[in-house]
């Protein structure tokens, strides 16, 4: 009889049930005897022994619906060791209720912050299989997480729709795509739907070389021009800035970055700019083809890992193999968008301007 708690952290996105059905799926097959124990709403029900006991029904019908069937919540690594409201000691609790529920392994899913915690309950000695979820594709350890391309399929979309539009108008349209850290998204998504330009953290811009590719499209009788801004899109000004320099404007400020652009290229060209944001539809509705597969390969591994009894990984994708990789390895890393890996420079061949 193995005993497994499963959650789900951080902000979520799609493939995660598919994940998660691929683990039960993998060790009910192998004819182990399992309970699994669903924490709610991610490190929270972990926190506060708040749990569902599920079966493999639970987990049937599920790889092609979005969001997680045990819900998901936020719970910074920066504050985990600040006591909760009612004065508990956050990860004291956690191992506590481990031990309580006699668990032989605790699954999480979940993105960079969710890997910090995740380590810190492995070091003190909780047996921890991680699988790589964000839309942000940003986690470091793995080339791809889980839910980025079904979020590039959207955000493309969205361009995709923005595109016909742009044409009819003649206008400046700026599509703002999620990622306040990296850029990935923004890239993927960029590229694929014929994006003139592609702003990213990793990149400062110049808006006036914004501009200038703006105005080389009109001379070049193109009637309009296609932007798509990560939400963390920095200008090279900006990136001057000290952190908590930057942090202070960024709660200045009453808007996101691209309404900020837009107004800049307003007010030095005149030109007529529209922003769009799709938001928390890039995270949501079902997985694509290539997450449910991804996804479930994964959760089989994981699956593998436990009826091993190896802990203390993460498992990722690395080359085009399932690999696992240490927790200690992944937590607190970010993998960023490198301004000279060579899919920069394949887009900048093409002629797509990064504002640099
Ligand atoms: O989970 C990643 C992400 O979707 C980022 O791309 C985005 O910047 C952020 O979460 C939004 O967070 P929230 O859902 O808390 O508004």
């Amino acid at each position: 009889m193995k005993r497994i708690g499963m959650l789900t952290s951080g902000g979520d996105c799609q493939a995660l049930n598919a994940a998660m059905r691929g683990v039960v799926k993998t060790l009910l097959f192998s004819g182990e005897d399992i309970e699994i124990y669903g924490f709610q709403d991610g490190y929270k029900g972990l926190i506060y022994c708040n749990f569902q006991m599920l079966t493999g029904h639970d987990f049937s019908g599920i790889l092609t619906k979005g969001g997680t069937i045990l819900g998901t919540s936020r719970t910074p690594y920066k504050l985990i060791d600040e006591p909760t409201p009612e004065g508990l000691n956050k990860i004291e609790e956690m191992k506590r209720n481990y031990a309580k529920l006699k668990l032989d392994c605790l699954v999480i899913l979940g993105g960079n912050g969710t890997h910090k915690t995740a380590n810190r309950l492995s070091e003190e000695g909780l047996n921890v299989i991680t699988l790589p979820k964000t839309i942000d594709n940003d986690l470091w350890g793995t080339d791809m997480t889980f839910g980025f391309q079904s979020a590039v399929d959207i955000a493309t979309n969205a361009i995709d729709c923005i595109h016909t539009t742009a044409s009819s108008h003649g206008r400046v349209f700026i599509v703002e795509v999620m990622g306040h850290k990296t850029g990935w998204l923004t890239l993927n998504a960029g590229m694929a739907s014929g994006a003139d330009i592609i702003l990213l953290p990793e990149i400062p811009y110049d808006i006036k070389k914004v501009i200038e590719k703006i105005e080389e499209r009109d001379k070049n009788g193109s009637r309009f021009t296609i932007i798509a801004v990560a939400e963390g899109a920095i200008s090279k000004q900006d990136a001057k800035l000290s952190k908590k320099e930057y942090k202070k404007k960024l709660e200045k400020r009453k808007v996101s970055v691209s309404y900020e652009i837009a107004d800049e290229i307003f007010a030095r060209t005149g030109r007529e700019v529209r922003v769009t944001v799709p938001g928390h539809m890039q995270r949501g509705g079902s997985p694509c083809p290539y997450d449910r597969v991804f996804a479930s390969r994964l959760g089989a591994e994981a699956g593998k890992l436990i009826l091993e009894g190896k802990f203390g990984f993460m498992v990722g994708y690395k080359n085009r193999e399932i690999v696992q990789v240490k927790l200690e390895d992944v937590a607190g890393k970010l993998k960023n968008v490198d301004p000279d890996a060579s899919i920069i420079k394949e887009a900048k061949l093409l002629g797509i301007s990064f504002g640099d």
